[in-house]
């Protein structure tokens, strides 16, 4: 703590800024972001590029906008970031996560969405031992929750059951929570399509999770499309040195 004196005059103590940047590393390593992903802010994510598109300045747009708005405005919705592979949405989630963090001291957590399937397999497995079904409370509880790769995944039933109770408590509490997925955010079915469309077409979000939770996730969060080529083909091919 330091004294200080405040806007009236009055000395007051406050937490020092050194405590609060060790505060803020906490809440970073709390929030589990994986290696891979730990050098993507919204600061180091590039519109600029060769291939770099208009969706793609949108999408960094609305980032900063939901982080300025947070979380007053956006009152417990969160973003649904639908794109190609390399098209970034995972670089932007994490962004969203870390200036959430160091902005607005939120307390946040990334799950990778295979991960969580498994997490939900183990508590289960596990259900004899109740203590072990706290794994999924940070899941639950977390502030502010970034799921990475919705619909990557099959789940069987009852797993998916507990997927669907995770995020329909989480909107209930009004916690927010933002999802990237790789399928494009369309009915199930090929709803509309020709018997030929159909046979070639691309799975989409419908088809991965259910016209249900489809729908519950348009309630639950903004919509944000991206396009465009894979950024490691284009800006971004892995080199040394
Ligand atoms: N606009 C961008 N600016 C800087 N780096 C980017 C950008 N888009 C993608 N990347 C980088 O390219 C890699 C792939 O992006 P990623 O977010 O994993 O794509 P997606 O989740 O859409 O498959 C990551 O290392 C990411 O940091
Ligand atoms: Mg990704």
């Amino acid at each position: 703590m330091v004294l200080a004196v405040n806007a009236a005059g009055v000395r007051v103590a406050r937490v020092c800024g050194c405590q609060q940047v060790a505060r803020s590393g906490h809440r970073v390593s709390a929030a589990r972001i994986p290696k891979r992903y730990e050098h993507c802010t919204l600061d180091s994510y590039e519109t600029g590029f060769r291939g770099a598109n208009a969706s793609m300045q949108q999408a960094h747009l609305t980032a900063r906008r939901f982080v300025e708005a947070y979380p007053v405005e956006t009152d417990g919705k969160g973003l649904l970031i639908t794109g190609n592979i390399g098209v970034g949405k995972t670089h932007l989630a994490v962004g969203l996560l870390l200036a959430l963090i160091e902005e607005k001291s939120a307390q946040a957590l990334f799950y990778d969405y295979r991960e969580l399937l498994k997490q939900i397999q183990h508590s289960y497995n596990a259900q004899v031992n109740s203590t072990e079904l706290d794994v999924l409370k940070p899941v639950f509880e977390a502030e502010v929750l970034v799921l990475d790769e919705l619909g990557a995944q099959k789940p069987t039933d009852w797993v998916w059951d507990t997927v669907a109770l995770i995020l329909n408590t989480r909107y209930n509490d009004k916690r927010t929570t933002i999802i990237t997925t790789n399928y494009p955010d369309l009915p199930a079915g090929g709803v509309g399509l020709s018997a030929t469309q159909r046979a070639t077409r691309e799975e989409t979000l419908g088809d991965r999770i259910g016209e249900r939770m489809r729908s519950r996730l348009a309630e639950m969060c903004v919509r944000v499309e991206m396009s465009g080529a894979d950024f490691r083909q284009s800006a971004g091919r892995a080199r040394f040195g």
